[in-house]
């Protein structure tokens, strides 16, 4: 038996010289024992000379080799150099799919690139000080050696940054200007948690359905190994052990009715046909009681109740989102659910405080459609945010705010009575006659997206808007009472 000592386990080249040279020298696949780096074994080591081939090997064979020693299957140096022995009387192998040996190799294929993936998508960048300021750290345990597969993504990426990703086969370094890898490292010596951290794990668990729960699909998307690393998925464990207690409380839990005042009002209102084009609220508890009469469009039928504004009667600072969701059409209150949870953080974050503005919604019922048990948000059409206007006029022309923050493109419509996009009218304000209007995304945007480096990127610019806006309300508001909600 011949022994192949490679220099490390990603050791491309070195395999490369001794697989020709073993092959040159007619050595069959039986014969001859892979190992990497510092393993004993017995046998005959055999020194690797630069060897030739003597028939010509295809690329795509070539290629595929270099993502398979990628891969941690302790047999890939073996199969690849059976492949490759193989060739020379199978010239056409690579093409044969249900050979054994090449749907192995095109397998582990798939598993690095997948692991490569997933080191781009969950990457999570700490960041830490040092006598040349911030710099990022990441701690992850890839599922197969593809560090230096996916660290050109991150120099290209955070190209400005210093940065350093640390797993335990290896160590990647970008200091600005060149990239560097060095030995692994365990996991206590990357940094630990950090504050922005926590906001992730609340909005993951506040999000995480219930009666969605697919432990196998979630595990797909991201396998344990991962989730160890990842402060949102922290929670899971716990989420799943509560999943199916959760779920029973949900599926059985019946819709809150409006009160019975409200009800009264309403029901006062419809029948006194005090309720129709004529009738103007004269206050924001007069539109919370009066919405619940509204016929301006069909939403009504299927919602819970309407969800009008919430917070003081006067207010310099009014939010406007898209609509109440399953919760807030539960509950009567706009933003509850795990997009106001969300806006709670970044409102926070960006020290405004909340009771001290108006939140409302462009659309004040739930527009949704069944799906099962469950109730799916649907977007509400331009006809439906134009017929809901009337409310957000009246609700303007009562709290009076100096500044309106519309939540989204929807809330955009409805608030600047057109098109508005969040990419090209965001960061600065528009005269909207009563008020200085501001359009930047709506929090559950935040939630969609893919990257952990895009969405810290999206809270800090969100949190940046609000600080914004509360500036320019000039951080106060008129003395009030609260609404009727
Ligand atoms: N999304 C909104 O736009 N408004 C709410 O009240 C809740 C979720």
């Amino acid at each position: 038996m011949k022994i192949v000592r490679l220099a490390h386990e990603t050791d491309f080249g070195g395999w490369r010289r001794a697989a020709r040279a073993l092959r040159s020298a007619g050595v069959s696949p039986e014969a001859v024992a892979w190992t990497a780096g510092e393993q004993a074994q017995l046998g005959e080591e055999v020194t690797v000379a630069d060897g030739d081939c003597a028939f010509p090997v295809p690329r795509e064979f070539v290629e595929l080799a270099r993502d398979v020693v990628l891969h941690r299957d302790p047999a890939r140096f073996a199969l690849l150099y059976r492949l490759l022995w193989r060739l020379r009387n199978e010239p056409g192998l690579m093409h044969v799919a249900t050979d054994a040996d090449v749907a192995r190799a095109m397998e582990l294929r798939k598993g690095v690139e997948r692991a490569a993936y997933r080191l781009k998508q969950y990457v999570r960048f700490r960041e830490v000080e040092d006598d040349k300021g911030a710099a990022y750290v990441a701690w992850i345990e890839p599922e197969h050696r593809v560090l230096a597969r996916a660290a050109p993504f991150f120099v290209e990426r955070f190209a400005n940054m210093r940065w350093a990703v640390l797993t335990p086969d290896a160590c990647a370094s970008w200091d600005g200007e060149a990239l560097s890898f060095s030995p692994g490292v365990s996991r206590e010596e990357a940094p630990a948690d950090d504050a922005q951290e926590d906001v992730w794990r609340a909005y993951f668990a506040a999000t995480f359905n219930p009666a969605r729960l697919k432990v196998k699909a979630m595990t797909a998307q991201m396998p344990k190994s991962l989730w160890r690393n990842l402060p949102e998925a922290q929670v899971i464990p716990r989420l799943i052990q509560q999943a199916a207690t959760r779920a029973e409380t949900m599926v059985g839990a019946p819709h809150t009715e409006p009160s019975k005042r409200t009800a009264r009002a309403v029901a006062r209102s419809v029948r006194d046909g005090t309720f129709d084009d004529a009738y103007v609220p004269t206050s924001v508890a007069d539109v919370w009681t009066a919405v619940q009469a509204c016929r301006r469009c069909d939403l009504w039928r299927d919602a819970t109740q309407g969800v009008a504004g919430e917070g003081p009667a006067r207010a310099a600072l009014m939010f406007v989102g898209e609509q109440p969701g399953d919760q807030e059409d539960l509950a009567g209150k706009p933003f509850i659910g795990p997009a106001g949870q969300m806006f709670d953080k970044a409102l926070a974050e960006a020290g405004v405080p909340r009771a001290e503005t108006y939140v409302t919604n462009a659309v004040k019922h739930f527009k949704h459609e069944p799906r099962g048990k469950r109730r799916i948000h649907a977007k509400p059409n331009v006809g439906e945010i134009r017929a809901c206007r009337w409310w957000l006029e009246n609700e303007r022309r009562l709290v009076r705010p100096k500044v309106i923050v519309a939540l989204g493109a929807t809330a955009g419509q409805a608030v600047f009575d057109r098109p508005v996009s969040v990419s090209k009218d965001r960061g600065h304000p528009f005269d909207l006659g009563d008020a200085q209007g501001l359009i930047t995304v709506h929090p559950a945007y935040l939630l969609r997206l893919p990257s952990h480096e895009d969405r810290a990127r999206a809270w800090k610019l969100f949190v940046a808007d609000l600080r914004a806006a509360w500036e320019l309300a000039g951080g106060s508001h008129a003395e009030g009472a609260s609404s009727g909600a």
